[in-house]
């Protein structure tokens, strides 16, 4: 099937320019400027769509979900199926996904059941990132399987002691070999042991409401976890990337890095530039509304966002994922009535990242061709699937969004695909929304209807290529 996407403003992460989009196939075949359509026959087998008015640019990578991930005695709302299909409504093409390597069990095992939770299933394309519990004898043999596989970052927690918490010998030694791999650490930077004392104290003091998981885990921890991530890289003397940051001085401590020379790499989250501690303190009266705002690291209070906009502006932030992680309010953050360390964490986002990033351009925060670099070419760039994803150039995929910036939309449960019974944002008007998503030049979203041939198990499995910007 052949496609001519015409007339719209083609933007990347570098450019902004009137051309006409070729899909052949599953892949880009041409930018050509509106103007050659004159000398150039366009034969009836050409599926036309008018993007005069709109963006067409890359389609969005979102480097950090969770589907389906078990977590604090139950399980993420969205599986690959219906979590893929909501991140293609908001004009989300790829997601990668963490698998995890149980404790005592390996990082094959870890990854089959990835493969089996993802496989005729996923709607959209996927990687995997692999979580090491562990840093043995073992785990450290298989990283380079692993990279065999095309599974070429790992994620690491400082947070979450007796689950995924590791020490800093074994983070320490897993960049080491990261390093003689070309491999990328990923680094969850909260200092989780202290954090624990502090979660004990508050439930013996009789503070049981959602507030607490912020009051707990407060800024300090994460600066200090990202600091000691940072001087863990730069004694093995490899890349780190610190994963959903939230806070101002977290954020300095990446800066420092940075204007040292070191390769130093972050992401923040949609939830952390326009949600705030607020939310999670819930209603006067009802203090259990916070408990669909709990994520991990926690939200900050408001003064926060601009740090982060800033730090998006000025390259000190390279990414925003969405650490996509939904929990229903029904059944599951129930679990936590009347002990809030009992809530499980993480929130909706897949569908609603660029929505939301969409106003920082909007309001002049980020430029249109960064919106499209954190959105995309970052992630694609340091996570090992440039050129194929990320960009609109001849013979890449032909994974395109035809961004409508009138295309305004209410985001709430009901207008949204994600399974889960709330959203954070219900009833957030944002000013534009794709009208047309094609994922390896299969029209598979138009106007907010799917309207690709298949969902089910359409998606594929993207192999990474190592560290290399
Ligand atoms: O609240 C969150 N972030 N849940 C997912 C687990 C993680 O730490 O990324
Ligand atoms: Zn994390
Ligand atoms: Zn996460």
């Amino acid at each position: 099937m052949k496609t001519l996407i015409k007339d719209g403003t083609v933007v990347t992460a570098s450019d902004t320019f009137l051309a006409d989009v070729w899909i052949d196939g599953d892949k880009i075949s041409a930018l050509t400027h509106p103007s050659a359509r004159a000398t150039m026959p366009i034969g009836p087998d050409v599926r036309q769509i008018d993007a005069s008015g709109k963006y067409v640019i890359p389609g969005g990578i979102d480097c950090h979900t969770h589907m389906s991930l078990p977590f604090g005695g139950t399980t993420a709302s969205d599986d690959f199926h219906t979590g893929t299909v909501a991140a293609a409504h908001g004009g989300t093409t790829t997601i990668v996904d963490f698998a995890i390597q149980s404790k005592g069990s390996s990082m094959r095992a870890g990854l089959d059941a990835w493969f089996a939770k993802a496989e005729g299933q996923a709607a959209g394309d996927y990687g995997f990132h692999m979580i090491m519990t562990e840093a043995n004898p073992q785990t450290l043999a298989e990283m380079s399987d692993m990279i065999r596989e095309g599974v070429t970052s790992f994620k690491m927690f400082m947070a979450y002691p007796g689950v995924f918490l590791v020490d800093d010998q074994q983070i320490f030694r897993a960049m080491l070999r990261a390093g003689e791999l070309g491999a990328l650490i990923t680094m969850h930077a909260e200092i989780g042991l202290p954090i624990d004392v502090l979660v004990e104290r508050a439930l013996s003091e009789g503070h049981t409401a959602p507030i607490y998981h912020a009051l707990t885990r407060p800024e300090v921890a994460e600066a200090t976890g990202t600091e000691r991530a940072i001087a863990l890289a730069e004694m093995a003397g490899v890349p780190v990337y610190l994963v959903h940051l939230s806070a101002q001085r977290a954020l300095e401590r990446v800066m420092e890095a940075r204007d040292r020379g070191l390769p130093t790499f972050a992401e923040t989250c949609p939830q952390y530039l326009f949600l705030s501690e607020d939310d999670l303190r819930g209603d006067p009266g009802d203090e259990w509304k916070g408990a669909g705002y709990v994520c991990t690291p926690p939200l900050r209070p408001k003064h926060h966002h601009n740090h982060l906009w800033r730090g998006l502006k000025n390259y000190d932030l390279q990414v925003v994922a969405t650490d996509h992680c939904p929990f229903c309010i029904k059944g599951q953050k129930e679990l936590g009535r009347g002990n809030f360390s009992k809530i499980p964490n993480g929130m909706p986002g897949v569908e609603t990242r660029l929505h939301l990033l969409w106003e920082g351009v909007v309001d002049g925060r980020i430029s249109i061709n960064r919106f499209v670099e954190i959105t995309s070419t970052a992630p694609a760039k340091i996570f090992g699937m440039y050129g194929k994803k990320g960009t609109l150039s001849p013979g890449a995929d032909a994974d395109v969004v035809v961004w409508d910036p009138k295309r305004s939309k209410v985001l709430g449960k009901d207008t949204l695909h994600m399974n889960v019974d709330y959203s954070p944002f219900e009833g957030r008007p944002v000013p534009a929304s794709p009208s047309h998503v094609f994922s390896r030049g299969e029209l598979i979203v138009e106007n907010d209807l799917w309207v690709g041939k298949q969902k089910q198990g359409r998606g594929q499995f993207i192999r990474r290529s190592t560290f290399g910007l």
